[in-house]
């Protein structure tokens, strides 16, 4: 019979718990305190532990490092009151199993029982410590996400936080897939180390490459004296490749013996250098489908694909849309000295009620225009500026009396709003450079 340790201060959960999991056919024991459940861990040898995170004298990660530095591979169920994502990612990374919250859903408990027992053995688990410290991406300071999509993403986060593998995170424009990349970046065992953030759209082919993999000295025109890649730069911390369906095929076949050998050459290079990043790749589009026809390399595609995240769209878990509307606004409001901090009823629903074609990054810009606009504390529904994609009938109407110049700011305008004023990509799709369209900018928004 396999056997259980169920740790809880909360007496009618414990009892429940060992009620309902002796009928289920396990041999149960219980604990008050981790200090009584160590005991009985040392005493009964469980085959899975189910920890309470909060209880009185030590708490239940402290508990789940002392049982990891005896059983590595021991699963260890964490369950908690508090909603409180931070420590759903520690419990993660110190190798919690999983992770549920009160009021728990039995069910569920007891088919992950089942799983985490059956897949016991094969079970790889994680051990090394965040630190508390770092200001910057603390997560519960930057992360907003309390949907289960997002609570899955932040166990996702804890997970690969503590090695080096490579990630594709995948997502519409604006959903956080570099908030996302940072956070991995902060909380694990890179963060002291550089994190190097490469746009593959930004440069043409051959000034992306060298910008990547470095140059030696010579190695074409105005290559005056050797350089550094941002492979090489990155050391042992991050390098983020951003847009990654835009490189070129030649790029990608050097991305991937880069992935598969872990070292290359500076161009023009003799000497081969190691590689010690990790990569994180993002795009906003179905890669699969570039995969198809034929633009993105299959090969490479599952280097990528052994470890992805999806980021849903806003649209998809409205959920969280108030908190980060309090949370965006108190950045906002700190960023512009302002105080503006009463939203009425009316005005959240607004907020949750819109489209957001263009995700979070849409909800703050929204949110910033209207913090600009305001002049007391409350954010007015009046201030809210919905972006409006297409041209409306009153501008068509207009249209057959326009200069060139007229038309030209007219779809300048409209492209940059559909790119939620992305520079990048406004330049990408109007073929200019990114001085011409500040230029541009500049000239017609006197
Ligand atoms: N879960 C979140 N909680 C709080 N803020 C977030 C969250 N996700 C994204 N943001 C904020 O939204 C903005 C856009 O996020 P980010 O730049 O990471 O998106 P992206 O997916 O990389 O967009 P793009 O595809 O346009 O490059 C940033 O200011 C970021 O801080
Ligand atoms: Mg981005």
């Amino acid at each position: 019979m396999e056997k259980l340790l169920i740790i809880d201060d909360d007496e009618s959960i414990k009892e429940s718990l060992r009620i309902t999991l002796s009928q289920a056919g396990y041999k149960v024991f219980v604990a008050e305190d981790a200090e009584s459940g160590l005991k009985q861990f040392d005493r009964f040898h469980p085959d899975l532990i189910i920890c309470d995170l909060k209880l009185p004298g030590m708490n239940g990660i402290e508990f789940l490092k002392k049982v990891k530095t005896s059983d590595r591979c021991l699963p260890i169920i964490m369950i908690t009151a508090y909603d409180d994502s931070h420590s759903t990612i520690e419990a993660i990374q110190q190798g919690a199993y999983d992770y549920f919250e009160k009021p728990l859903d039995i069910e569920r408990l007891k088919v992950t029982i089942r799983r985490a027992l059956e897949g016991r053995k094969i079970s790889e688990h994680l051990s090394v410590t965040i630190s508390k410290d770092l200001d910057e991406y603390k997560l519960e300071n930057s992360f907003i996400g309390k949907t289960p999509v997002m609570k899955e993403i932040l166990k996702k986060i804890g997970k690969v936080s503590t090695n080096r593998v490579s990630i594709l995170i995948q997502g519409e424009s604006g959903t956080g897939k570099e908030l996302i990349t940072k956070v991995i970046h902060y909380s694990g065992i890179t963060k002291t180390e550089p994190f190097i953030a490469v746009n593959c759209t930004a440069l043409s082919e051959s000034l992306l490459e060298s910008e990547l993999f470095g140059h030696a000295k010579g190695a074409f025109t105005g290559a005056v004296k050797e350089k550094k890649g941002k492979f090489e730069l990155a050391g042992e911390g991050t390098i983020f490749l951003d847009e990654i369906s835009e490189m070129s095929a030649n790029l990608q076949v050097k991305l991937l013996r880069v992935l598969q050998e872990k070292e290359f050459e500076r161009v023009g290079g003799e000497i081969t250098i190691p590689m010690g990043a990790r990569i994180i790749a993002a795009t906003n589009r179905n890669l699969q489908k570039y995969v198809d026809e034929g633009k993105f390399r299959e090969d490479l595609f599952y280097r990528f694909h052994v470890f992805k995240i999806e980021v849903p769209p806003l649209r998809e878990r409205r959920e969280d849309i108030p908190d980060l509307v309090i949370h965006l606004l108190g950045k906002i409001d700190k960023d512009l000295h302002k105080d503006v901090r009463k939203i009425p009823i009316e005005v959240m629903e607004m907020l949750q009620n819109h489209e957001w074609t263009g995700n979070i990054r849409e909800l703050e810009n929204t949110l910033l225009q209207a913090v600009v606009l305001s002049d007391g504390d409350i954010l007015k529904a009046e201030n809210l500026l919905f972006k409006k994609v297409g041209i409306n009938k009153k501008e068509f109407e207009q249209r057959e009396n326009w200069s060139l110049n007229e038309a030209t700011k007219s779809h300048i305008k409209f492209i940059l709003d559909k790119v939620n004023w992305n520079k990048t990509k406004a330049c990408r799709i109007l073929k200019i450079s990114k001085p011409t369209l500040n230029k541009k900018i500049e000239e017609f928004e006197p």
